[in-house]
């Protein structure tokens, strides 16, 4: 069977690391592109609460709810076939009780029909990892810049820089993996502390601003292809200007509008009624 045929799993991902192959991620929250980014074999999609800035506007993302991930998760869902659908746990979601935090992870995998979780922290969170993995749910961490603690951090800037915060970050990484972690994403650390930590773990390492060492990269899809233009982090590049494209598109439907180009009425008698979106 064809790679892109199946569906990617947890597995998957842990023998890519075996092999020396890299793992390509980028976070998506519709059934459209996750449809898109299957046809291109992205290996894993990650339904990220970034959806609070490029979806939802708000500055950070501490106001995404778990329902409104439940929501999204259900359309990329609906849209990958062969992509890891991970769902990203929102603040506050996975420091509850035991009954809660499982309460919530089990709403993004059975309604939701994420195939895992994601979570941010390190040994703060480690009982947490362990009690959902012992439930059957597979967790990817999250470490460095975790932006869930905005304002712990006083902003979004780099982590681990000096040599203390690099071991605390390389045993926060062994103690998720120790936990059951399957994965753990680094977010903007220093290229040589991501290596040590791809370098002393068994399970694949996924960056993002974190240099060329890990075993996979992650972005923001919305970033990566230029649909996003504001407050771009350093470390993105953009793979298309999808923004400009679509304010182009956007104006010369307008004008076609405005002049009468569009609709015609020859196209018009042809086409059957419906609302265009192929329904
Ligand atoms: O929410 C998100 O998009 C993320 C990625 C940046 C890893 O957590």
């Amino acid at each position: 069977m064809a790679e892109s045929a199946r569906r990617v799993r947890v597995r998957d991902l842990q023998e890519k690391k075996q092999r020396g192959e890299r793992i390509a991620m980028l976070t998506v929250y519709d059934a459209t592109m996750a449809r898109l980014l299957d046809r291109a074999g992205i290996d894993a999609v990650l339904v990220g609460d970034s959806l609070g800035m490029v979806i939802e506007g708000h500055d950070s993302t501490l106001p995404v709810t778990l329902d409104a991930i439940l929501h999204h998760t259900q359309a990329v869902t609906r849209g990958a076939r062969h992509a890891l659908v991970v769902a990203d746990m929102p603040f506050l979601t996975y420091q509850l009780t035991a009954t809660e935090t499982l309460h919530n992870a089990g709403r993004l995998i059975q309604q939701g029909g994420a195939a895992a979780v994601k979570l941010e922290g390190g040994r703060a969170v480690a009982d947490v990892v362990a009690r959902l993995v012992d439930a059957g749910v597979p967790v990817m961490g999250h470490l460095g810049l975790l932006p869930q603690h905005v304002h712990q951090l006083s902003g979004y800037r780099m982590q681990a820089k000096t040599e203390f915060e690099a071991g605390q970050l390389i045993e926060d990484a062994k103690a998720l993996e120790e936990a059951g972690a399957f994965s753990v994403v680094l977010e903007s650390i220093p290229a040589e502390v991501a290596k040590t930590v791809t370098r002393e773990l068994q399970i694949p390492t996924i960056g993002i601003g974190a240099g060329p060492f890990c075993d996979g990269q992650i972005l923001v899809s919305y970033d990566a292809f230029g649909l996003n233009d504001e407050s771009v982090p350093p470390f993105v590049r953009q793979y298309a200007n999808l923004a400009e494209l679509m304010v182009e598109a956007a104006k010369e439907y307008a004008q076609d509008v405005r002049c009468g180009r569009f609709p015609l009425l020859d196209r018009h008698a042809r086409s059957s009624p419906g609302n265009g979106s192929g329904k």
